[in-house]
C-alpha cells in the first residue's frame, strides 16, 4: 500500500509548487541581485571565505538568544535578562537574513518559493520579537510574552522550511560529494591526449562518473564535472583566468573554480570541485582520486 505523506509534508510540497509565488519570487530576487553588490560582497556573505554556507552558522544567534529567553520567561524576576535576550536575537537576525538572501537568490524555482516563505516566516517572528521588546518597554510584560512565544512560534515554521530546504532539497548540500564514492581506484584510462580539444572544457566518462577536462597544450586539469552547488555541468561552462590561474566558471549562477586544484574563487558555492590527478603515458592520459 502506497505511503502517503503526513500532512505537514503535503503543506510544504504544495508550497514547492506554488507557482502564484513566483512574481514575487521574481521582484524579490531582482532587489536581492541589485542590492547585494559586488561579487566581493556576495562571497563573503555566501561563506566563501569560511569554505562553509554562513547564513546556517548566523542561525543560531537569534534561534539561540530567543529560545533562551521563551526559558527565561516562565521563571520569575528575569524580564530584564530575557529583554536583553530578545533584543540580542532581533539584532542577530539582520545579517542572518542578508546571508539567506544571497543564498536564495541562487536557487532553483521550487527552492525559492519554499524560502521565500521560510523568509517570511522569519520576518513575521522578527516584528512579533520587536514588539514584544516594545511592550516589555511600555511596563506590558503579560503582552510581551505572549508576543515573544508568538515569535518563536513563527521561527520555528521558519526553520522547518529551512531544514526541509537543506535536508529535503539539498539547497547548500555538496551536490559532488559522493564522487569519491563513486569513482573506481586507481588509474583510469581518459583517452588520447591529441582528441582532447584545446582550450575548451570538455566531458567525459569513466565507470558512469562524469568528468571535466580542461587541456591546455600538454597539460591536462580534470574535476568532477557536477558543480557542487547545485550539480550543473560544468563542461557547459567557460574558461577564464582569473589572477593569472585558469578556472572554470559554471553555466548556472557562475560559481568559479580554480582548475588546479578545485578551489572555490566564487560562490555561490562553498564547496570545492573534487579534483582529479593526471598523468600522461604514450600519449594516453589516465587519471585517478588523489591517494586512491
Ligand atoms: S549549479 Fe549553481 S553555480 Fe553551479
Amino acid at each position: 500500500m502506497p505511503v502517503s505523506a503526513a500532512p505537514v509534508e503535503q503543506v510544504v510540497e504544495r508550497i514547492e509548487q506554488a507557482g502564484p509565488l513566483d512574481p514575487v519570487v521574481k521582484a524579490v530576487r531582482r532587489i536581492v541581485t541589485a542590492a547585494l553588490r559586488p561579487q566581493s560582497v556576495r562571497d563573503a556573505l555566501h561563506g566563501v571565505w569560511l569554505g562553509h554556507p554562513l547564513h546556517p552558522v548566523l542561525t543560531d544567534v537569534p534561534i539561540g538568544a530567543w529560545s533562551a529567553a521563551a526559558l527565561l520567561d516562565v521563571v520569575p524576576r528575569t524580564g530584564p535578562a530575557s529583554a536583553t535576550l530578545i533584543a540580542a536575537g532581533c539584532a542577530g537576525a539582520v545579517p542572518t537574513a542578508v546571508t539567506g538572501w544571497a543564498d536564495w537568490s541562487q536557487l532553483h524555482p521550487p527552492q525559492q518559493r519554499v524560502g521565500l516563505v521560510h523568509a517570511g516566516a522569519n520576518v513575521l517572528a522578527l516584528g512579533l520579537y520587536t514588539a514584544s521588546l516594545v511592550a516589555r518597554a511600555r511596563g506590558r510584560s503579560l503582552t510581551g510574552k505572549a508576543l515573544s512565544y508568538a515569535g518563536l512560534g513563527a521561527v520555528s515554521v521558519g526553520g522547518y522550511l529551512g531544514g526541509h530546504l537543506v535536508f529535503r532539497q539539498a539547497a547548500g548540500a555538496n551536490h559532488t560529494a559522493d564522487t569519491i564514492d563513486l569513482f573506481p581506484s586507481g588509474w583510469q584510462p581518459l583517452g588520447r591526449l591529441d582528441d582532447l580539444p584545446d582550450g575548451q572544457p570538455t566531458k567525459r566518462t569513466i565507470d558512469g562518473v562524469d568528468v571535466l577536462v580542461v587541456r591546455r597544450g600538454q597539460h591536462v586539469d580534470v574535476l568532477s564535472n557536477r558543480c557542487s552547488h547545485l550539480s550543473a555541468p560544468l563542461s557547459d561552462g567557460s574558461f577564464k583566468v582569473e589572477s593569472g590561474q585558469g578556472c572554470i566558471v559554471c553555466p548556472w549562477h557562475g560559481s568559479t573554480f580554480r582548475l588546479a586544484d578545485g578551489a572555490v574563487v566564487h560562490g555561490p558555492t562553498t564547496s570545492p570541485q573534487q579534483l582529479f590527478e593526471t598523468r600522461i603515458e604514450s600519449g594516453n592520459v589516465e587519471i585517478r582520486l588523489p591517494g586512491s
